[in-house]
């Protein structure tokens, strides 16, 4: 199973996008996390479709991973997918026809992922499962970085990877060298570090250490 780092650009210092973009691609993460957030289905926002584009046009080879925080991502999810974004994840709890707009998302051409909140029962990702490329399982609320890892979520991870030994599995949130060994334990294979990345003076030598804690958890 391939083990992905995903640093969430969140994190970055605002003040020099680009050069923290290619910071984080320099560091061989495998893709860059986009949080995007609207003020009703989290209480923050951040940003929109330019940044993903941003992105795109920054650094062409390095893999958007577009986290839609959003109530109706049905209504902006084409958009996203327009400005760049490779893998587009909505949630369970939002409001629209999921089977709809997932399907809608990989005939514009990229990958559907579905995420679930701290609170959400997982059972309820079961009739997406099929139709997904990824599960995202938070483990933190989402709205903001820099939160505690909630390690109550992980046993989440491991009843999907008992049903789906195939499915790509990420965590997201409160990921550092502590936690996200725990999650590769628990089953995840995909894992997003925002602010504990972006801290670092070396991120690829954080990001190698994440590695070798990932290898030896997964073991
Ligand atoms: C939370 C976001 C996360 C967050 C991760 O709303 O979905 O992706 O930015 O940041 P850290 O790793 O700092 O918890
Ligand atoms: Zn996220």
């Amino acid at each position: 199973m391939k083990f992905d780092i995903l640093p969430s650009f969140l994190a970055a210092d605002i003040g020099h996008l680009a050069e923290e973009l290619r910071r984080a691609e320099a560091s061989g993460a495998d893709a860059i996390h986009l949080d995007i957030m609207d003020p009703h289905f989290v209480p923050n926002m951040s940003f929109g479709p330019s940044i993903v584009d941003f992105c795109r046009r920054t650094c062409p080879g390095f893999y958007r991973n577009v986290h839609l925080m959003m109530s109706r991502p049905d209504l902006y999810l084409e958009k996203f997918v327009k400005a760049g974004a490779q893998t587009v994840q909505i949630h369970v709890e939002a409001d629209c026809d999921l089977h709809h707009e997932l399907s809608r998302i990989r005939a514009l051409g990229a990958k559907p992922a579905i995420v679930l909140n701290p609170e959400t029962p997982v059972e309820i990702l079961l009739p997406y499962l099929d139709e997904v490329d990824e599960a995202l399982v938070m483990t933190v609320h989402p709205g903001y970085g820099g939160q505690k890892f909630i390690a109550e979520c992980l046993p989440k991870v491991t009843w999907l990877r008992e049903r789906r030994p195939d499915l790509d599995i990420m965590i997201d949130g409160g990921g550092n060298a502590e936690t996200i060994p725990l999650a590769a334990k628990a089953g995840a294979n995909m894992f997003v570090a925002g602010s504990y990345l972006f801290a670092q003076a070396d991120m690829k030598a954080a990001v190698d250490d994440l590695r070798r804690g990932i290898a030896a958890a997964a073991k």
